[in-house]
């Protein structure tokens, strides 16, 4: 068996990232930027050209664990969006890492094995998390993660008490600049913080619904491609969930650059930093916006597949 070739999407979260984690609704959307994984059998396990260990490449070493009883890998990876961007470094390389191991393994790859392993890899290395960022890299386009099954279901996903249904959501081919703060901020804490305040209260607990149902709003929006409801929406999203504590001064900046040019903005992901987004029609402003305030932007498009082999 030769070099095998995969890659996968980065993600933007539309709406529901943090609600989603305790059952409600959320949107999320793969983007023109990719990671491209490089894999065949070697004398010592690498990544990159450096030993593979669990401390520093936990999601590639328990994707391994998950699907391969063979002999020493070796891999490497490039990609277009920087890690702890808030843009799914971890999904995409685990994604990429599970569909170039069934490669590997002569299987065919099959996108609901994958979304499966891959969630129970990145809940293993963060602690608690939901599928919304393994499974938007592995389908690509769009998903609707929902508590209820519904048209276009494509898996269910269930761990302790909390059941996510997750399902294809069309989306219109869209223009978003994303704003990275270059503040790298991993996924676990954050997630681990809003968990803390939503036990203690229940403040935080209607917040929650409150992104819940302006999710609900927005599939509407979507639905019917009102950029403008969309906006308005995303923008409330940002304020509660600057709310809940995710915010931070650099993505509260990013958005306000954005804004005159935009539908709406907002912080994506897990926040504490990384990038925010914004729908515009007028991409080529709001990046520069973002520029004069510090922020890294990137113009992308929606409407892109998700985890695949390439042609080498
Ligand atoms: C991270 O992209 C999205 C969060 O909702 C965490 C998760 O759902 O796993 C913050």
């Amino acid at each position: 068996m030769g070099t095998i070739m995969t890659s996968a999407p980065g993600k933007v979260i539309l709406l529901g990232e943090h609600a989603v984690v305790f059952g409600q609704p959320a949107i999320s959307l793969a983007i023109d930027l990719r990671l491209q994984l490089r894999m065949r059998m070697g004398h010592r396990s690498s990544l990159n050209g450096h030993p593979l260990s669990e401390r520093t490449h936990p999601y590639i070493t328990h994707s391994i664990k998950h699907l391969w009883n063979g002999g020493a890998l070796e891999l490497e990876t490039s990609s277009a969006f920087p890690s702890g961007s808030g843009l799914g470094s971890s999904a995409a390389v685990t994604t990429a890492t599970l569909a170039a191991l069934m490669s590997i393994s002569g299987n065919e790859i099959s996108q609901e094995s994958i979304a499966r392993h891959a969630f129970e890899v990145e809940s293993e290395v963060q602690g608690r998390a939901s599928p919304i960022d393994t499974s938007t890299a592995t389908h690509g386009e769009g998903i609707l993660i929902d508590t209820r099954p519904g048209a276009d279901l494509l898996w269910h996903i269930s761990r302790d008490v909390r059941e996510w249904y997750i399902h294809h959501c069309s989306v219109p081919r869209m223009t978003l600049v994303v704003g990275f703060t270059g503040i790298s901020s991993p996924t676990g804490p954050q997630v681990a913080k809003v968990k803390r305040y939503v036990d203690h209260s229940s403040f935080a607990r209607e917040v929650v619904e409150e992104i819940g149902s302006l999710t609900v709003d927005g599939l509407k929006c979507l639905r019917d491609q009102n950029m403008v409801g969309l906006g308005e929406l995303m923008t409330r999203d940002h304020k509660l969930l600057a709310i809940l504590g995710v915010s931070c001064q650099a993505l509260d900046k990013l958005v306000e650059a954005a804004l005159p040019h935009s539908y709406g903005a907002k912080l994506t992901g897990s926040g504490g930093g990384g990038s925010m987004i914004a729908l515009t029609d007028k991409p080529e402003q709001v990046a520069e916006g973002i520029k004069n305030k510090g922020g890294t932007p990137f113009i992308v498009h929606t409407g892109v597949p998700g985890v695949r082999k390439e042609m080498i």
